[in-house]
């Protein structure tokens, strides 16, 4: 053994701030599939899936074989120097895979947050109009612009603004603690229908140019709204000429059981974006969207240097041949299906889970101290997550409160391993269950 984890932890401490999020101190040696093992030689059931990009398993074999035959032939030139298929040809990938009849384009990006800025610069431009409309409790990336659009303060707006003027934040459907007040069904989906009222309140929709929405929320805590909640929100934009811009960064390639979470509402969004497990832990994103929308920008308006770089395309591509060659979609249901069984039983002995929800393989646990109160256990929830964490498991827990145990795992899991990581977790839940 050459380095230990904690010899490495001191050297990170004297040469990065302390800002940079970790959430053990781990240092990972390699990992393939659902399994991490750290510089120590000690294996950990990844419940994470690398913050939700390895939905394909890391470094599935496949993608690290595009990787390095893609290395070899041609890293890098810049798109707008000089231009290679394999752009391309993922342009038109994605463009087929997004839901809507009509002809659409993708640019590429690199990171998630870079892709819902020019999401939001292409929505200006193609309505000539400056509001957006963002939601409480979802995340969309730590830039200024997207820290402005999130909605979730501590830690990660602090101390960092101002952030960009016209943005208006909405109540989003979170029905486990309605912020109207009312239950679901019977409120019949007044959070959604609160947007006539917000254009009352807030802001003229003549100035909207777009919503921006998670459709489940990933660091929000798997916050899923009901199914009439974004046909009716896409109803009252088409009547404005809002877009509808759908951050599938975290919900897309397969997470929820469908290619893109939208698919499960039944609309169709105008732009969308795509990142984390679109190249299988390369870095990429994609904005997919209407073409008359996407082209309403001039040449020279978007771009990057590394964006949609050659080996990252490469590596999407192989991405997109494993979902089919392995029927990737099939395992997130299957393997969804299983989780959500277990988190049932749990939550029926449990007096700890006050809800369970998610779609597919986007699972999340809602701890409280009981369900009558529904009080955040907030620190139940971390201890849950040290617990798994002692005993190799990673698993996060999230939501607004820090309460929601959170689930991405790859869904390439096999289901021994599966099974160890749950038998874990369900231990810790227990163990926080019994100190209450
Ligand atoms: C829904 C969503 N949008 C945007 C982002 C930001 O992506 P990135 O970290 O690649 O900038 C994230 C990251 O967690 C996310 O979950």
């Amino acid at each position: 053994m050459t380095h230990s984890n904690s010899t490495l932890s001191a050297r990170r401490d004297a040469a990065v701030p302390r800002g940079v999020f970790t959430l053990q101190d781990v240092f990972a040696l390699r990992a393939l599939g659902g399994v991490v093992l750290d510089v120590e030689g000690r294996e950990y059931i990844d419940f994470t899936g690398g913050i939700g990009a390895c939905n394909v398993g890391h470094s599935h074999p496949r993608v690290t074989q595009a990787v390095s035959r893609q290395c070899q032939e041609l890293m890098h030139t810049c798109f707008h120097i000089f231009q290679y298929e394999g752009y391309v040809a993922l342009a038109e990938r994605l463009c087929k895979l997004v839901p809507g009849d009509g002809p659409k384009k993708a640019a590429l990006f690199n990171s998630g947050a870079e892709a819902v800025e020019n999401a939001v610069k292409i929505a200006r431009c193609a309505t000539g109009r400056h509001a957006i409309i963002a939601f409480e409790d979802n995340f969309h990336g730590r830039t200024n612009m997207t820290l402005g659009l999130s909605g979730k303060v501590h830690p990660l707006k602090k101390g960092f603004g101002p952030y960009a003027p016209e943005v208006y934040r909405m109540p989003y459907a979170y029905c486990y603690r309605c912020p109207m007040g009312l239950d679901y069904p019977s409120c019949d989906v007044a959070c959604a229908d609160h947007l006539r009222d917000f254009f009352r309140t807030h802001v003229d929709p003549e100035a909207v140019a777009c919503l921006v929405a998670e459709p489940v929320t990933g660091l929000g805590g798997v916050v899923t709204p009901p199914p009439e909640y974004f046909p009716r929100l896409a109803g009252i934009c088409r009547e404005h000429g809002i877009l509808m811009l759908m951050d599938e960064i975290q919900t897309g390639m397969g997470r929820t059981g469908a290619m893109l979470a939208c698919e499960h509402w039944g609309f169709t969004p105008d732009i969308i974006t795509l990142a984390k497990s679109l190249a299988g832990g390369m870095v990429l994103s994609a904005v997919v969207g209407r073409a008359d929308v996407m082209d309403a920008v001039e040449p020279g308006g978007l771009g990057s240097t590394f964006g949609g770089n050659p080996v990252s395309c490469a590596a999407a591509l192989a991405v997109l041949e494993v979902f089919e060659a392995e029927d990737i979609l099939a395992q997130a249901e299957r393997l969804g299906r299983k989780v959500k069984k277990q988190f049932e039983s749990w939550a029926g002995e449990l007096e700890i889970i006050g809800e369970v929800r998610g779609k597919g393989a986007m699972l999340g646990l809602e701890l409280v101290e009981d369900r009558e109160s529904r009080t955040p256990a907030v620190e139940k929830a971390q201890a849950v997550v040290k617990e798994c964490l002692a005993n190799g498991v990673v698993v996060l827990a999230q939501g607004r409160y820090g309460n929601v145990i959170r689930t991405l795992i790859p869904l390439t899991m096999t289901d021994d391993v599966l099974e160890r990581g749950l038998e874990v977790l369900g231990a810790s839940l227990r163990n926080a269950d019994g100190a209450r």
